[in-house]
């Protein structure tokens, strides 16, 4: 039997254009999926657009537009930017979708026959920027003790859920384990929330209208978060495609950033609870960190920020999947530089993976017509590489695609230039062992051919292409892990073929 594996991103805000923070959450579920379809797993990858709400309102009513015709444009920027990234979700789920609207105003009816959503009166200071309520003694200053913004006295009729009700069963699961928060600092962040008390979620509002209507209060909106977070439930076929729900729910991981952890660890599961018991939460909820640049969260609204597109159209597509996912563990946060992405290139990916392959191709050119030859001892190059794949595939089961990438490194691509020097095949040639030179020649060949099917998560379309140049038949994309990545597996008697250096240096 197969495993699946169901993973998500956060559904981004539409009142802007995408920037790298957005990006990285997007890109780190990618490789998980990718790595996921590697293992033969049945693979689920959701990602979309979060479109009601205050913000959204307002951004269109700057842009001169309607709410409807403002986020059908720029919904369009999320999915050319993730096209350009190279994602492979396999839906784009958009709150305004009747589809998921639907579902939202029955999960909102359900609680509230069972009594788990109750009507009350709220007064309290409100934050447009966070739409939340916060009592008096919440605030930071008088400001929003959030995003430190001004708040305004609200008092209005409100519809709330019962998310105190479920605190303890959610703590004992997040205690034992059963529902994972990673890392373990989130973890303890939401023990500690847990344990300063929750207050009951108020998930309507009346002072706009940009949103699903309340099924039986159409003065009404639903709390954009209480909408949001079920489009986790919707976007893989929840009242919609039976098939696909009962298939794929629960998620395994929700792929979030830090900010909004309480909103993912807290809220969603007592909602989950409710809606389908204990066995609908999902596994995992891990956390990723912020990226900053010049020390400062990038952040459209703060006008630091910085446009994926534009870096992948500079750099490429996989330097900049490489960079996020080597240069920080998930969970930390992140400086980006174009110094450090530079150097990231240069020294990984031109020195190191391009240049193996740049030498290697002519060599076998020359010495061997380009073909393969299966040597009579076939055994990896340095010890260890035998054992180093599990090792590298548990680092990506576990998102830490950074150590994985070291390691892939450390196994493959630096003994692999290093055997180039220390075998000397120019001067086995030299002295006529032809055989000793075929011997390096499939060593070489089939360090790369593994390091293809390790990186394809990663860095597809590095992958394909350095497949292609092996003259290997196939594709990296259709091999299976652990099986495929068994020292030994390189098909011989094909041609290599000389293509493009896959990663030019930069001017530093
Ligand atoms: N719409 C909500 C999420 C709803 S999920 C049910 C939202 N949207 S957002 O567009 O504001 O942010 C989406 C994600 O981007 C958040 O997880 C946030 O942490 C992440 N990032 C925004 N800026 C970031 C960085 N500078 N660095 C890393 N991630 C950051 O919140």
């Amino acid at each position: 039997m197969t495993d699946k594996f169901y993973v998500t991103t956060p559904i981004y805000y539409v009142n802007d254009k995408p920037h790298i923070g957005h990006a990285y959450a997007t890109i780190v579920a990618d490789a998980a999926a990718r790595f996921h379809r590697l293992m033969g797993d049945d693979t689920f990858f959701l990602t979309g657009t979060d479109e009601h709400g205050q913000k959204v309102a307002q951004a269109a009513e700057a842009a001169g537009r309607s709410p409807s015709q403002h986020v059908d444009e720029m919904v369009q920027r999320f999915q050319s930017s993730w096209e350009q990234l190279n994602i492979s979700n396999d839906a784009f789920v958009r709150t305004t979708d009747p589809k998921h609207t639907r579902a939202v105003q029955s999960i909102f009816q359900k609680l509230f026959d069972q009594g788990d959503i109750y009507k009350d009166a709220y007064e309290g200071w409100y934050c447009l920027h966070e739409e939340t309520y916060w009592t008096e003694g919440q605030l930071k200053n008088k400001k929003c003790p959030e995003c430190g913004r001004d708040v305004e006295r609200m008092t209005e009729e409100s519809y709330f859920f019962k998310t105190s009700k479920y605190m303890d069963r959610v703590r004992q699961l997040i205690e034992d384990g059963t529902f994972e928060i990673l890392p373990a600092v989130r973890k303890n962040e939401v023990l500690s929330m847990i344990e300063g008390g929750i207050t009951d979620v108020s998930v309507s509002r009346t002072a706009f209208t940009w949103g699903v209507p309340l099924p039986f209060d159409e003065d009404k909106v639903v709390y954009v978060w209480f909408d949001a977070l079920i489009n986790y439930l919707t976007g893989v076929g929840y009242m919609s495609d039976d098939e696909s729900f009962q298939r794929f729910w629960p998620a395994d991981v929700h792929i979030i950033g830090k900010d909004i952890l309480k909103f993912h660890a807290v809220i969603w599961p007592a909602m989950l609870i409710a809606v389908g018991g204990e066995e609908f939460l999902p596994k995992t909820i891990a956390a990723t960190g912020f990226w900053n640049l010049g020390g400062e969260k990038i952040s459209k609204s703060k006008g630091v920020t910085v446009d994926p597109n534009e870096l992948t159209a500079e750099f490429g597509v996989d330097a900049i999947r490489y960079f996020f996912l080597r240069e920080i563990p998930l969970g930390n946060d992140g400086e980006f530089s174009r110094e450090a992405l530079i150097r990231r290139i240069n020294y990984d990916l031109a020195n190191d993976l391009g240049n193996l392959l740049h030498r290697f191709v002519p060599m076998i050119e020359k010495y061997c017509d380009g073909v393969f030859k299966v040597p009579s001892e076939i055994k990896p190059i340095v010890p260890g590489q035998a054992d180093a794949p599990a090792l590298i595939i548990d680092k990506m089961r576990s998102l830490d695609f950074n150590l994985a990438l070291q390691l892939i490194w450390e196994h493959f691509v630096s003994p692999a230039n290093k055997y180039i020097d220390d075998s000397a095949p120019w001067a086995l040639a030299k002295e006529g062992q032809q055989e000793a030179v075929e011997r390096v020649m499939y060593n070489l060949g089939e360090s790369l051919r593994v390091i293809s099917i390790l990186l394809a998560p990663i860095m597809p379309a590095t992958a394909e292409a350095l497949w292609k140049q092996l003259g290997q038949s196939g594709s990296p994309m259709d091999k299976k892990l652990p099986d495929d990545v068994k020292w030994g597996g390189l098909e011989a008697d094909t041609k290599v073929s000389r293509g493009a250096p896959l990663f030019p240096r930069l001017e530093e």
